[in-house]
């Protein structure tokens, strides 16, 4: 049954519209003051809430804001007084869904309310459609086609469908956030919500009470009773992102949600149940922050039944040419712009940079050339000057993550031997004073790269 409240001083209206209103078929409390209406919207949902403008105390559109800001969902009324359009407006402007103006026929009431539950009807299919669509686009956005890539999609595939709960790592701009939410849409929690949280940009002080939420009153600002979002993932999956940013205090209540499954708003004095999956991301060494005291260890164990590594782009660059092709059509999409790809030396440049940010820092830079293009194919000079720059070889070299000795030894070798015949002018007693070897072993060397 859809259900009302009717907020008004006017004691005989407010009982006048009650009674038709239920014979209409509607569920209808009704009070006499905004605070007595936040109470009630406190403890129940309602669907709607038809509010006069003008009564003592709090104002109905002061009631307007708050709900607008607690209870989203509902939909709001506002009746106002003859000769009083601005106040109904002004109520529109802020958020209201329509108003009648006294004095009305209940009729007039009714067909609002009849207009409003069509269209909340029509907004949740399309929700429903929006986020099926969503879904299935999103399925498709971890893209990946080199080895480490593919290993990744098979772990993936095996543990999404349990509530297990999964450590993230990588380095930044990996797709860590990317992997968490591909994990959610491959289980059987799907439908329901997917809720990050950044635990290192919330300042500590409220960030208990965004994962848990508060009982009215549990602090200074704690004007109502708010839930936090292990009761918005209730069902689905939350993704506590920077996990290692998260203050000591909290990691112990964190712990106890994942062994029990159970949680207390700030302030309340019971134990609520929880059904949520909890995954972590974080590009720090955890191990590492244990070993410092940062991080418990009994967390870094249940967070860690599983750990995802996300392999950084440098050591996977089967994959750049995939994602600059899909980066390019999606800006294309969004910029209206027309771009077709990277003519060769770009797309040489953009294959051999080191991509230290990752994919974030390619999407980033093929955006930004996109903007700059003047034509449809981009060049070297339209992507950032710091993929330009010449590399120094070496550390190039070191870059590549060859952890061999001997075969990266080789390469600087080569590259010290040019560099000392370059700057002799090609006299080989020099260089080799240079190189502190020998003439033979320096002639052996010029004979075994092939150096001419
Ligand atoms: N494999 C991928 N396929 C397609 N897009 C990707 C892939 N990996 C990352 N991206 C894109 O790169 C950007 C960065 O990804 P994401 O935010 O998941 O990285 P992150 O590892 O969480 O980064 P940070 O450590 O900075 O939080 C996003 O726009 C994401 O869509
Ligand atoms: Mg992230």
């Amino acid at each position: 049954m859809t259900r009302v409240l009717l907020v008004d001083d006017e004691e005989n209206l407010r009982l006048a519209l009650r009674t038709y209103l239920r014979k209409q078929g509607y569920d209808v409390v009704a009070v006499g003051n905004v605070d007595e209406a936040l109470s009630q919207c406190a403890e129940e949902a309602f669907d709607f809430v038809v509010t006069d403008v003008r009564m003592p105390g709090k104002t109905g559109l002061e009631l307007l804001s708050i709900l607008r800001e607690q209870h989203p969902a509902t939909t709001v009324i506002v009746m106002s007084a003859y000769g009083s359009i601005e106040h109904a407006l002004e109520a529109i402007r802020a958020g209201a869904y329509d108003y009648v103006s006294k004095p009305f026929k209940p009729e007039e009431l009714a067909f609002v309310l009849r207009k409003a539950e069509e269209r909340e009807v029509l907004r949740r299919e399309n929700r429903q459609l929006r986020a099926a669509l969503h879904r299935e686009a999103s399925f498709e956005e971890l893209l990946g086609r080199s080895e480490p890539m593919k290993s990744l999609f098979a772990t993936l595939a095996k543990v999404a469908p349990f509530k297990t709960t999964v450590l993230i790592t990588g380095e930044s701009g990996t797709g860590k956030e990317l992997v968490a939410r591909a994990l959610h849409l491959r289980s059987p929690r799907a439908q329901k919500a997917f809720v990050t949280i950044n635990c290192g940009a919330i300042p500590e002080a409220l960030l208990e009470s965004e994962l848990f939420g508060h009982k009215r009153g549990a602090f200074t600002d704690a004007l109502s009773d708010k839930r936090g979002l292990f009761e918005a993932a209730d069902g689905g999956t939350l993704l506590l992102d920077e996990v290692g940013e998260l203050p000591t205090s909290l990691q112990v209540k964190l712990l106890r949600v994942l062994q029990e499954q159970t949680f207390r708003r700030l302030g309340e004095t019971h134990d609520r149940k929880c059904d949520v999956r909890v995954l972590a991301a974080t590009l720090r060494d955890l191990h590492a922050d244990v070993k410092t005291g940062r991080f418990r260890e009994d967390l870094l164990y249940r967070l860690n039944v599983l750990t995802l590594v996300v392999p950084p782009l440098r050591e996977r660059r089967e994959d750049i040419s995939l994602l600059v092709d899909h980066f390019v059509q999606r800006y294309n999409k969004r910029l209206g712009t027309k771009v077709t790809g990277l003519d060769p030396q770009a797309s040489k440049i953009v294959e051999e940079y080191n991509w230290p940010g990752n994919v974030r820092e390619l999407e980033n830079s093929i955006e930004r050339a996109m903007v700059l293009a003047d034509a449809p194919v981009l060049r070297p000079l339209d992507l950032p000057e710091k993929l330009r720059e010449p590399k120094d070889p070496v550390a190039a070299e070191l870059a590549k993550g060859d952890l061999s000795i001997k075969r990266t030894a080789r390469v600087i070798e080569e590259i010290l031997i040019r560099r000392a015949l370059d700057k002799t002018k090609g006299n080989r007693t020099r260089a080799a004073e240079l190189l502190e070897i020998s003439h033979r072993a320096l002639l052996y060397k010029i004979k075994e790269y092939g150096i001419t």
